[in-house]
């Protein structure tokens, strides 16, 4: 089984992040071959400081690598240095009504928002639908925002396989189930563009800072919490440190320990759930060549199979 998926290097990763996709896209690695990219071609269409970028796709490369990502495991590359994806781009939009690609909601909520829209925003699922496409994918692990993506995806496939023949084959998207929605200091979901993130890797001091800064409310330490369960500190406690949230929850309940001592304690274990990986992060900074090298290698075996697709495509449609 081969398991595909793409991540947007949109900056430093969060718990957000972490919890919501990059750690079952890790767990996924067991499961089957996994391929994952960093989805550079896709950032362009919202993105346009080329050293931005350039940092931002770094960054998501050490920041899995860190985490766990095995490159023995997983075949793990930057989309654009298997630029066979651009040509299938081209083949599938030829097939895509253009009804398909107004319907999306990520394209119509920019453009509610006002957003300035571009060719490549509009085209977007095509891009996707090519990166799933041209690598044979079985199973796309995606969020619930990319569900219908895939959607479209697998239309387009059909279509492709009816026109042409049978030549793709048809993906399945795997939703990641909400367990993820980690809350942000605010207590609103967690995402950058709320601008209520704790980031996984960073400064100490504004990662601590950030962390006494989340939302509470202001009874005094002494009173009993009976809805203890929805303080937003608890709820992050409970995914770096289940045990300790579950003591803090029940003296919360019973009254007379205050919120300063909860962050506290939930800055020092948030901070030794990531002190492994921010060691492994540290060594590879300091390596960034063998780092290169590994989305090197990836690319070269991705691209290997793109081309054995793409063939089949150019084939299929009489284009050789
Ligand atoms: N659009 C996806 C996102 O924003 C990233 C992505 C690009 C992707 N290509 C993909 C995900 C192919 C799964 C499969 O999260």
């Amino acid at each position: 089984m081969r398991i595909l998926s793409g991540i947007q290097p949109s900056g430093a990763l969060h718990l957000g992040n972490y919890f919501g996709m990059m750690r079952p896209a890790i767990e996924l690695q067991e499961r089957g071959e996994a391929y994952y990219f960093i989805a550079d071609y896709h950032s362009m269409t919202s993105l346009f400081d080329p050293a931005e970028r350039r940092r931002n796709t770094l960054d998501v490369a050490l920041d899995f690598l860190a985490c766990g990502l095995d490159p023995k495991r997983a075949v793990f590359f930057k989309q654009s240095d298997v630029p066979e994806v651009c040509e299938l781009t081209w083949m599938l939009g030829t097939l895509t009504p253009m009804g398909l690609l107004e319907r999306c909601t990520s394209y119509k909520d920019k453009i509610a928002k006002g957003i300035p829209v571009n060719y490549g925003l509009f085209a977007y699922p095509v891009l996707m639908a090519a990166d799933i496409l041209i690598y044979d994918s079985n199973l796309v692990p995606v969020g619930q925002d990319q569900k219908q993506h895939v959607e479209v995806t697998r239309d387009i496939a059909i279509k492709f396989n009816e026109q042409y023949g049978q030549t793709f084959v048809i993906p399945e998207p795997q939703i990641r189930e909400a367990t993820a929605k980690v809350p942000g200091v605010d207590g609103e979901k967690m995402s950058k563009s709320y601008g209520n993130t704790i980031e996984i890797f960073g400064d100490e001091k504004t990662l601590r800072k950030k962390v006494m800064a989340i939302k509470m409310d202001s009874r005094t330490p002494a009173e009993p919490k009976p809805d203890a369960d929805q303080n937003l500190a608890i709820q992050i406690l409970k995914l770096v440190a289940p045990d300790a949230a579950k003591d803090f929850e029940d003296r919360l309940r019973v009254g007379g320990f205050g919120y300063g001592d909860l962050k506290k304690a939930l800055f020092e274990d948030y901070w030794n759930y990531f002190s492994d990986a921010r060691k492994k992060r540290a060594e590879l900074v300091a390596n960034l060549d063998y780092v290169h090298g590994i989305l090197r290698d990836g690319a070269a075996k991705a691209r290997a199979k793109a081309r054995e697709v793409l063939q089949r495509a150019r084939k299929a449609s009489g284009l050789e």
